[in-house]
C-alpha cells in the first residue's frame, strides 16, 4: 500500500519505519527541514533502540523516503496518518494546531479518495474537526471529495517502541465508513496475524481509549508514589508492599514503581488534556486532578530528600546526577524528573554534574549554558568530589555499579536513589549512607517549605 506519514516524530518515524519494513511505500513529512534532511542523509534524529537500522534497510530498498513537500506527501498515500504533536495549550486542553494544519494541508492538495487517520493522540471530537477543516480547504477549492476520517492512537512506549508497534497488544481502529475500515485492516493484518487484534469502535471512543489508557498508569504510578510517603512515615518498605500486592492477578506487577514521579510526552499533557475536557462537560474529573497533583509533588521528592539531609542549606553543595532522560532507552527529556531536580538544586545555590547515557545533546539543546550545570562525559566523571550521588532514571547500566568507586570518588558515600534500584541493606553495609524512595527508614520527607521555615 501507498502510505503517507504526516510528523516524523517519535510516532510517525516508527510508525513509517514499521509499515515499511512490511512491505508498504511510505513517505514520511515534516515541516522540519532539519529533521528530514538527517534522514535524509542516513542518519536519525532520535534514539530509539532498533530504529536506526530498520530505517535504513527499508530507505536502502526504496520503500521509506523523507519529504518537506507537502503536495506529494498528500499524493502520494491513500492512508495518510497524522502523527504530528499535540502539546498542552495554556489551559492544560490538548493544542490541535498541527494536527488541523495538516488537515488543511490535506484539503489543500488531495485529488483522490484518502483515509486520514488519525495517530496522534487527540481529544474526543477531534476526528469531527479534521473531517470539517478538510471539507473546509476542499470547498474553498471549490471541490467536493470523498475521505474518510479514521481515528487511531497509538499506544507504542518510547525505548520499545519498534517492538510495541511490530507487535501490540491491540490496534484500535475507530471508524465508521466501511471502506476505510477495510484498508485499515489490511494495513495492519500483517500485525496481528497470530490473533485478531484490532477492536474495531466508534471514532469519539476511540478517542477516549487512548486518554484512558495514560490516566489509568499515571493514577497507579501517582498511587504508588503517595503511598511510598506514608510507607517512610509508618516504617514501611515501598518495594515489598509492589510485591505484595503486585502478585495479584487483579492487580497485576507492572506501572507500580515509586520514584520522582512520571515525565514524558504523554503522560502529563494526557492527563492535564482529560482533565480540562471533564471541565468543558462539566464533570470534575477528582481522581485525575489528584494524580496529577501528586505527581508535581513527587517530582521533588529528591531535591527535598537533599534539603532535609542538608538541613535546608545546600549553598557551595555540589551534586552527582545519574540519569536525564525521563525513562531508560530514550533520549527525551520533555517532562522529566531531572529537569526540575536540576532547576531547584541550582535554585537553592548547588552545582551538579550529569551524567545520562544517551539524552546528552538532548540536555545541552534543553539546557543550554545553565550557570552551575556542567554535563560529564561517563558515570565516574559526575561523581568526582561531589556531596551525594543523585539518581533520577533507572537505565540498566547504573543498575550494578562499582560501589567501591562510588564511595571513594564522593565527597561523602551518600546516594539518593529515585528509582530505588538498590537494596538498602546491602548499600549501607559497604559503608555508603542510601535514601530511597518510600524505603521505611531514612530521612523523613520535609518539604522545602518546611524546612525553610523551620516546621
Ligand atoms: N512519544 C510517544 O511515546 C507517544 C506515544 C503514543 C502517542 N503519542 C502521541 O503522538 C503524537 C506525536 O508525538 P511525538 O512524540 O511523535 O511528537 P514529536 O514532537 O516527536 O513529533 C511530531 C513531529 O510533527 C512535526 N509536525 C508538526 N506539524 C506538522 C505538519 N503540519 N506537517 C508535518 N509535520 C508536522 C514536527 O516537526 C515533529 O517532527 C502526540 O499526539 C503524542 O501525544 C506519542
Amino acid at each position: 500500500m501507498k502510505v503517507t506519514v504526516i510528523g516524523t516524530g517519535y510516532v510517525g518515524l516508527v510508525t513509517g519505519a514499521c509499515l515499511s519494513e512490511m512491505g508498504n511505500h511510505v513517505l514520511c513529512l515534516d515541516v522540519d527541514e532539519h529533521k528530514i534532511a538527517i534522514l535524509n542523509s542516513g542518519g536519525i534524529p532520535i534514539h530509539e533502540p532498533g530504529l536506526e537500522p530498520m530505517v535504513k534497510r527499508n530507505a536502502v530498498a526504496g520503500r521509506l523516503q523523507f519529504t518537506t513537500d507537502i503536495a506529494a506527501a498528500v499524493h502520494h498515500g491513500t492512508l495518510l496518518f497524522i502523527g504530528v504533536g499535540t502539546p498542552p495549550d495554556e489551559d492544560g486542553s490538548a493544542d490541535l494546531q498541527y494536527v488541523l494544519s495538516a488537515a488543511r494541508n490535506i484539503g489543500q492538495h488531495m485529488t483522490d479518495y484518502k483515509v486520514i487517520v488519525d495517530k496522534s493522540t487527540v481529544p474526543v471530537g477531534t476526528a469531527d474537526r479534521v473531517r470539517a477543516a478538510v471539507q473546509e480547504a476542499l470547498a474553498k477549492r471549490g471541490l467536493s471529495m470523498e475521505f474518510a476520517v479514521v481515528s487511531n492512537p497509538e499506544f507504542l512506549k518510547e525505548g520499545a517502541a519498534v517492538d510495541d508497534f511490530m507487535r501490540p497488544d491491540r490496534i484500535i481502529v475507530g471508524a465508521d465508513d466501511e471502506r476505510a475500515t477495510l484498508l485499515m485492516r489490511a494495513i495492519y493484518a500483517p500485525f496481528s496475524r497470530n490473533r485478531d487484534k484490532l477492536l474495531l469502535m466508534d471514532t469519539r471512543s476511540a478517542e477516549l481509549t487512548k486518554y484512558a489508557a495514560n490516566a489509568m498508569l499515571a493514577t497507579r504510578i501517582s498511587f504508588m508514589n503517595e503511598l511510598a510517603r506514608l510507607a517512610e512515615c509508618v516504617g514501611a518498605d515501598i518495594e515489598l508492599v509492589r510485591h505484595g500486592i503486585g502478585s495479584d492477578p487483579r492487580i497485576g506487577t507492572r506501572f507500580l514503581y515509586a520514584g520522582t514521579g512520571y515525565g514524558g510526552s504523554c503522560f502529563p499533557k494526557d492527563v492535564k488534556a482529560l482533565v480540562r475536557t471533564g471541565q468543558e462537560f462539566g464533570i470534575d474529573l477528582r481522581v485525575l486532578a489528584a494524580v496529577e497533583a501528586v505527581n508535581d509533588i513527587q517530582k521533588r521528592v529528591l531535591v527535598d530528600k537533599v534539603l532535609a539531609r542538608f538541613e535546608g542549606n545546600l549553598q557551595g553543595r555540589s551534586f552527582a546526577l545519574w540519569g536525564l532522560a525521563f525513562k531508560p532507552d530514550t533520549d527525551d527529556m520533555r517532562d522529566a524528573p531531572s529537569r526540575v531536580i536540576v532547576h531547584e538544586l541550582l535554585r537553592l545555590g548547588a552545582t551538579i554534574r550529569a551524567y545520562d547515557p544517551v539524552a546528552m545533546d538532548e540536555a545541552r539543546r534543553v539546557f543550554g549554558d545553565l550557570p552551575g550545570l556542567s554535563l560529564a562525559s561517563h558515570p565516574a566523571e559526575a561523581l568526582q568530589d561531589a556531596d551525594a550521588l543523585l539518581i533520577a532514571t533507572e537505565w540498566r547500566e547504573f543498575k550494578s555499579p562499582d560501589f567501591e568507586q562510588i564511595r571513594v570518588l564522593l565527597k561523602q558515600p551518600l546516594i539518593f536513589d529515585g528509582r530505588n534500584l538498590f537494596d538498602p541493606v546491602l548499600v549501607r553495609s559497604l559503608g555508603i549512607e542510601y535514601h530511597g524512595v518510600g524505603r521505611g527508614e531514612g530521612v523523613r520527607q520535609t518539604r522545602t517549605d518546611n524546612v525553610a521555615s523551620g516546621a
